[in-house]
């Protein structure tokens, strides 16, 4: 089912996996306020709304309450973690670079100790025979961009964004050829302080402010496109959603309707104006319809017609349903969204519906949208994992789920969709995005770590592992 040359392998990133939060000049990140999300909040969605006050505590905070800031400390523990990852075989590794340590005052003064660290990290994937994919940003806003200019929010963002994704350019133009300029670029409305560093604290025109933000984040795409081009026409930069795949609850057309809608905003807006390098009308109807005037400069809209992305890069965790009229529909959890339960699906712990049959769909209903290749950049799911006493990590859940999710994923390819590449979500455990927990596992490498950062951090194999490693060696030919 896959190309010889198909790209299989893992993503990271760094404010999950680096740690280090204060090591070698770097300031603090949006992620390193996030404190540990107690466990009886699992079945809700809970979006971890940080406010000026949680901000000005966490600064001075010396409790070790905030896991994310010591991660799995990937800092110092990269070169034998991407050992384990050339053993199964991985040919691209994807992993993000964080903005705080490269420009930790957000200014134009350049932090070489950041630098180094990057530098040394991806000649190490290089010399571990992978190629290196880089997101730029991933959910891993500096503070000082939040205090100075209140996030994406500011027009500055853009020079200031440029200005350091030129340094990356420049730096690793000859090491690195696939870049992602933001991680989940849609869950900006969702969760516009994660992406976008907007505070929510109770304006009214909170929403307005997130789209204008986003406006900017799809300008400095633009430009930052055009600067890598004009380096080396070979470059290739990345869009990425988080694509919520969603179905009609019923044949009622008006379900059809009201799912077609939820696609556009969820998802297509986003890679309409990445990919096809224009607002989609449905956008300016939607922001019209909520009062959101965005402001344009002159050029921004030929900047963005001007230099759209390479590919399409996406993560696929779960699917959804959509329904006209809500009455009596149970909730559930999908990433940052509360979403209404599809009865044929199965959930993990955390309520994240399971649906493989999804991906193939996702896959070849975007394709046909925009007809360019497809790099899977995060597929997995969370579970909790049982350390036995011989040391053994037994984790047939793990392998059922991305089995099952690889096998359409090879279905789709032989349906005639152009993917190119699979980074399966954390190939080594680390700190959980949304609740900050350690508890909430995706790799293949358990680390023995606990909520609270507690333990030895020793790596092990788990079983599935070794699974991993074969579908590698064999391109899938493990997969039933
Ligand atoms: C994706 C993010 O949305 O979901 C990752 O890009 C995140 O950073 C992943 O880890 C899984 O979410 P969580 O909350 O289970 O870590």
């Amino acid at each position: 089912m896959f190309p010889k040359e198909f790209l299989w392998g893992g993503a990271l990133s760094a404010p999950q996996a680096e740690g280090a939060y204060d090591v070698d000049g770097k300031t603090l990140t949006i992620p390193d306020c996030h404190v540990y999300n107690d466990k009886n909040d699992r079945k809700v969605t809970k979006q971890v709304q940080l406010n000026r006050g949680a901000i000005e505590e966490a600064k001075v905070s010396t409790e070790r309450k905030f896991p994310k800031r010591w991660g799995i400390d990937f800092y110092h523990t990269y070169k034998d973690d991407l050992k384990l990852f050339k053993e199964m075989g991985f040919k691209v590794f994807r992993y993000s670079i964080s903005w705080a340590r490269i420009l930790p005052q957000g200014d134009y003064n350049v932090n070489e100790k950041g630098l180094e660290f990057y530098d040394q990290l991806i000649d190490e994937i290089i010399s571990n025979d992978m190629i290196p994919l880089i997101t730029i940003s991933h959910f891993d806003f500096p503070i000082v961009l939040v205090d100075k200019y209140s996030g994406w929010y500011s027009r500055e963002l853009i020079d200031l964004y440029v200005h350091y994704c030129k340094i990356l350019f420049d730096r690793y133009k000859d090491k690195v050829k696939y870049w992602i300029t933001f991680n989940e670029i849609n869950m900006s409305i969702k969760a516009g302080q994660k992406t976008l560093g907007i505070l929510n604290e109770g304006q009214e025109n909170y929403e307005q402010m997130l789209f204008q933000g986003l406006h900017h984040q799809f300008v400095a795409a633009a430009k930052v496109t055009e600067y890598a081009h004009s380096l080396n026409a070979d470059l290739q930069i990345g869009s990425m959603v988080a694509y919520f795949t969603t179905y009609a609850h019923t044949c009622n057309p008006d379900d059809a309707f009201a799912m077609l809608q939820e696609d556009q905003m969820k998802n297509q807006f986003y890679l309409d104006v990445l990919n096809k390098g224009e607002y989609p009308y449905y956008s300016w109807t939607y922001m019209k319809n909520r009062g959101i005037e965005l402001v344009l400069e002159k050029d921004d809209l030929s900047i963005i017609a001007a230099h759209p992305a390479d590919f399409v890069g996406m993560s696929y965790y779960n699917s959804m349903i959509s329904a006209s009229d809500t009455a009596g529909l149970e909730l559930t959890n999908a990433n940052v969204h509360s979403v209404f339960k599809n009865p044929y699906l199965p959930a993990n712990d955390w309520g994240w519906q399971i649906d493989p049959v999804g991906l193939r769909y996702t896959l070849n209903h975007v394709y046909s949208r925009y007809k360019k290749p497809i790099f899977i950049l995060e597929n997995s799911s969370g579970f909790f994992d049982k350390l036995e006493d011989d040391g053994t990590i037994h984790d047939p859940y793990r392998i059922q789920f991305l089995n099952d999710h690889i096998k359409q994923m090879g279905l789709a390819i032989l349906d005639g969709v152009d993917v190119i590449g699979y980074t399966m979500w954390g190939p080594i455990d680390m700190v959980s995005s949304s609740t900050s927990e350690m508890s909430k596992r995706y790799g293949f490498i358990y680390v023995d770590q606990d909520d609270l950062g507690n333990g030895s951090k020793k790596r092990i194999r788990k079983d599935s592992f070794f699974w991993y490693q074969t579908v590698i060696t064999t391109n899938g030919e493990n997969i039933i």
